[in-house]
């Protein structure tokens, strides 16, 4: 509630720290136009706080503050959270900050808050591989750094649709770029399939080169990608091959690249869909020794063409075969060890019930009930630094 008398006070203090001030009550009850209250004049009200050398005074000018960004929250917001806070300070984490300020019981530690938001506002502290401003990494909530990877529904924003068989949600590659790439950058996907990655480089204003051995798979994502609007102006190439036996090299030079600063990969889990009757499609792998031979060739293609201290991420899932669980994730993850990459994480997603199999949940309980084993419910993103 805001009383008469808080408003008296505001008004006089920020009169005091040169600001034009919000009648409140008008705001409330009629349409005004609300005086600005941005980002320019938050510095003006922080750096004249940095001055005061009273407690009592600093917390009442850090409560009036507040009070004004609650009143202008819309000069705060940042329109859409995939945004990079670059310029628009999300409100939460602002009232949040002054929030601390006030709990805090010393001059010294308020004044050191205070220079701290200042400076998060103020200065941009980059990561070497992402975009991500360190000095507001309060601000990425999107970005996951748990290991357990809950995701629940699958992200139909853009031209993203689960039409095509076996292709992962847009959130993992989204993720991944979101921590290991910056602007600009390019991200080969070996495995294209329907183009999620690829949708998902356009989006986030990466380049995108991908491969796959499926001249359908390319029909479909060319089509996704023609309807996923290039607001960033981004390359997106795409090569019909096996990326097993590619010369990564000569497919670079083709379109004058040198090097990439991602590669995702999302293979068939063996042989759990079939995605074509082609010999060289790992879904038609004869067996896992075949299978783990074409992981570990792509792993050293990639490792390659990727810049050094740059990332390589494989998203895959285990198989049930003749009564023992195969499993292929931590048997490809391997393979990607033994070539040199650091493991930096294995995270474990739960995973899409596929249509097909949702009429078959009391079957598939059944019989593991009956055969002792566990229906599968996540896969692996094994994270992987060169
Ligand atoms: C799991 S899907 C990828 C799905 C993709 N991430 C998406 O979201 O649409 C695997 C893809 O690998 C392709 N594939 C299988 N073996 C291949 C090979 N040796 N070289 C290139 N592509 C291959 C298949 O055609 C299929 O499209």
């Amino acid at each position: 509630m805001v009383t008469v008398g808080k408003i008296k006070l505001l008004r006089e203090t920020i009169f005091l720290m040169g600001v034009d001030l919000v009648d409140f009550n008008r705001i409330d009850n009629e349409e005004v136009d609300r005086p600005e209250f941005g980002k320019e004049q938050l510095l003006e009200a922080l750096t004249q706080i940095t001055e005061i050398t009273e407690l009592k005074k600093l917390r009442n000018q850090i409560a009036n503050v507040s009070l004004t960004i609650k009143k202008n929250a819309r000069n705060f917001t940042r329109e859409n959270s995939s945004e990079e806070p670059e310029y628009g300070i999300k409100t939460e984490t602002l009232l949040k900050d002054l929030e601390q300020i006030l709990e805090t019981y010393s001059l010294e530690r308020s004044q050191y808050y205070v220079k701290r938001l200042l400076k998060a506002l103020t200065t941009k502290k980059s990561g070497k591989i992402n975009d991500i401003n360190l000095n507001r990494w309060k601000e990425y909530g999107d970005i996951v750094t748990d290991s357990l990877w809950i995701m629940e529904k699958r992200d139909r924003s853009g031209v993203h649709n689960a039409g095509y068989w076996g292709n992962f949600i847009p959130q993992i590659p989204q993720q991944l770029m979101k921590r290991f790439t910056k602007k600009g950058e390019w991200v080969l996907d070996t495995f294209i399939g329907s183009g999620t990655t690829l949708i998902e480089c356009k989006r986030l204003g990466r380049n995108g080169i991908g491969v796959d051995l499926s001249k359908d798979a390319l029909s479909t994502t060319n089509d996704n990608l023609s309807k996923e609007e290039n607001k960033f102006s981004i390359r997106t190439e795409l090569f019909n091959a096996d990326s097993t036996m590619l010369d990564y090299r000569q497919m670079l030079n083709s379109v004058g690249l040198k090097s990439v600063q991602l590669v995702i990969m999302h293979p068939p889990y063996w042989d759990i869909i079939k995605f074509s009757e082609n010999q060289n499609d790992l879904s038609n792998a004869t067996n896992e020794k075949s299978f783990l031979d074409g992981i570990r060739s792509i792993g050293e293609k990639s490792y390659e063409i990727l810049d050094r201290g740059r990332y390589l991420a494989i998203v895959i899932g285990d198989k049930y075969s003749k009564g023992e669980w195969i499993p292929l994730g931590f048997e490809s993850m391997n393979e990607l060890r033994n070539i040199g990459f650091k493991l930096k994480s294995v995270v474990v997603k739960n995973f899409d019930v596929t249509k097909g199999k949702r009429n078959q949940e009391d079957l598939w309980r059944y019989r593991a009930l009956v055969g002792g084993f566990y229906v599968f419910k996540h896969e692996y993103v094994f994270i992987f630094q060169k």
